[in-house]
């Protein structure tokens, strides 16, 4: 096994739990979302661990104590589809985040990203970016979308983190090639991609069995 010290694989027994229902080629697509909401909340605890916080005084009911606030200005950057599912527990964490869409797919025949919107602010006024896709599989996607976000602004002391579910190796040493700087987080780290870029044993394609849009003949 390779050694990327950037990777964080998530080994919370909640996490491995969730992530069997997640894979079940029988989980429809309500509980497949559910799923995905409460592995993203649980990936996002993690990613969060070393966010910075600023003194705070707060009052209890008996007396005054020395508190704190989270002082990181944080980006949610869900990439289109399959990232969105991942947003809203991520805002039930950071309700103060900021949330910036951007739209990549990637192509069937090249597997390459293809960029169809982007919804950045015109400057990088935060301390840390959150990438959230389920899936990072060749890796394309998740160094396009950091290739947009740096060169929009995002970089030191701004920091940026990957969040994924399902890692394959590919992806990460992608990632890692281009970008060290860049944590990933995710719940799993599987074998490898077949022949079209499917990670093995994965769980299908994120969007499609989140949104109900898989081919069913
Ligand atoms: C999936 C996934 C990632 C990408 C990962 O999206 O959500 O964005 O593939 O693959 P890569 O690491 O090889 O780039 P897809 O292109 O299927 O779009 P969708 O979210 O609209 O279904
Ligand atoms: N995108 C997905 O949704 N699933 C994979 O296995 C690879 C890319």
């Amino acid at each position: 096994m390779a050694d990327w010290p950037n990777l964080h694989v998530s080994q919370h027994p909640a996490v491995r739990h969730k992530l069997g229902i997640l894979r079940d080629v029988t989980t429809e697509p309500k509980k497949f979302r559910e799923v995905v909401r409460e592995l993203s909340w649980l990936l996002g605890y993690e990613a969060l661990a070393d966010a910075r916080t600023r003194p705070l005084t707060v009052r209890t009911p008996i007396e005054s104590m020395d508190g704190e606030e989270l002082a990181d200005r944080i980006g949610l950057i869900p990439i289109l589809r399959a990232g969105l599912g991942m947003v809203d527990a991520m805002l039930e964490l950071m309700p103060t985040a900021q949330v910036w869409h951007l739209g990549l797919f990637r192509d069937e025949r090249t597997l390459r990203p293809v960029e169809y919107y982007n919804r950045l602010p015109d400057s990088a006024t935060v301390d840390l970016c959150l990438i959230l896709d389920p899936m990072l599989a060749t890796g394309g996607s998740a160094t396009a979308a950091i290739e947009v976000l740096k060169r929009w602004g995002a970089v030191t002391p701004v920091r940026i983190k990957l969040v994924n579910l399902i890692a394959a190796p590919e992806g990460v040493d992608a990632v890692t090639a281009a970008h060290p700087d860049v944590e990933i987080y995710c719940a799993a780290l599987d074998r490898q991609l077949n022949d079209r870029g499917y990670i093995m044993p994965g769980l299908g394609d994120a969007g499609d069995r989140q949104f109900g849009t898989g081919h069913t003949g």
